[in-house]
C-alpha cells in the first residue's frame, strides 16, 4: 500500500514574521521549480499562521496549528479554537504534542476532545504520541504507546482526517534516535492497533510519522522504514535548506 509522505515542520515557539514569511516563499519558490511526491506541511505558532497561508498560497506547502482547544469558542483566555485556525487557511493542526502533555497536563481524554474539535473544523488532526526514556529502560514503549493510541484517537477519525506522529520523548531535540528496528517495531504495532480501531483498510492508509531528531543526515533511512510515512521535524525545520534537505531525503528513499 503506497502512502504518500507527510513532511511535517513544528516549528514550536519560534520564529519571526519575517523569517516565517521569507521561509514560505523560499519553499514556495522550490516548489515551482519541481513538486516532491510528498505533501509538505509547517506547524508555524499560531502567531504565524495567517502570514504563511499567504505567503505559500497554491504553492502546495500546507499550514497548521501546533494546538487547538476542545471547544469552538469561548471564555478560555489565551486558546485558539480549532475554527480560527481554518479561517486562517490552516489544513493540520498538531495535538497531545509531548511538550503540551508535559507542559499543560494534557490527558489522553483531552487530546481525543482536541483532534475531535479539529475534525469538526475540516482540519486534519496530527495526533502524538510516544513513551518516555523511563518508560522506554522499563520495556513499556509498546504499552504505552498503544494505550497513548486508542485513547487519544476520537470517534470518526480516518486516513483522511487523522495522522499518527510517533515521537519518542527522549528523541526530542536530543539529537538520539531510536535503533532503525526499534523504530520499525514501534510503526508496524501502531498500525496493528490502528487494525483494531479502523479496520484493515483504513490502517493500510493511515499515515505514521517519525518524530524526534530527524535531521538531513538521518531522514533518508528513517523515511524508508516500510511503516514510516514520513516525518514531524522540529529543530530541523526551521532552515530551509535542512528542511529541503529532508524532503529530498524522503523522496529518494521511497
Ligand atoms: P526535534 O522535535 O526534531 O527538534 O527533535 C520534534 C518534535 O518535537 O516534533
Amino acid at each position: 500500500m503506497a502512502r504518500r509522505l507527510l513532511i511535517a515542520g513544528n516549528w514550536k515557539m519560534n520564529q519571526t514574521k519575517r523569517e516565517a514569511v521569507a521561509f514560505a516563499e523560499a519553499v514556495a519558490t522550490r516548489l515551482a521549480a519541481g513538486r516532491p511526491d510528498a505533501d509538505l506541511l509547517i506547524c508555524p505558532p499560531a502567531t504565524l499562521v495567517d502570514a504563511m497561508t499567504g505567503a505559500s498560497s497554491g504553492s502546495g506547502l500546507a499550514i497548521g496549528g501546533q494546538d487547538c482547544h476542545t471547544a469552538k469558542n469561548g471564555a478560555h483566555t489565551g486558546d485558539i479554537a480549532a475554527p480560527m485556525l481554518k479561517d486562517l487557511g490552516a489544513s493540520h493542526v498538531i495535538v497531545g504534542h509531548s511538550e503540551r502533555r508535559a507542559d499543560h497536563g494534557e490527558t489522553n481524554a483531552v487530546v481525543r476532545d482536541k483532534a475531535a474539535a479539529a475534525h469538526a473544523s475540516g482540519l486534519v488532526a496530527i495526533i502524538c504520541i510516544g513513551e518516555t526514556e523511563a518508560e522506554r529502560d522499563a520495556g513499556k514503549t509498546l504499552a504505552i504507546v498503544e494505550s497513548q493510541f486508542a485513547q487519544s484517537l476520537p470517534a470518526g477519525a480516518t486516513p483522511d482526517n487523522t495522522v499518527i506522529a510517533y515521537e519518542p520523548v527522549w528523541a526530542i531535540g536530543t539529537g538520539r534516535t531510536p535503533p532503525l528496528p526499534e523504530v520499525a517495531e514501534v510503526h508496524a504495532a501502531i498500525r496493528a492497533s490502528a487494525e483494531n480501531a479502523l479496520g484493515a483498510e483504513a490502517a493500510a492508509r493511515l499515515r505514521i510519522l517519525y518524530g524526534g531528531s530527524m535531521k538531513p543526515s538521518n531522514a533518508r533511512e528513517l523515511l524508508a522504514l516500510d511503516d514510516v510515512d514520513g516525518g514531524l521535524i522540529g529543530g530541523a525545520s526551521l532552515k530551509v535548506e535542512d528542511y529541503w534537505a529532508i524532503v529530498t531525503a524522503g523522496t529518494a528513499a521511497v
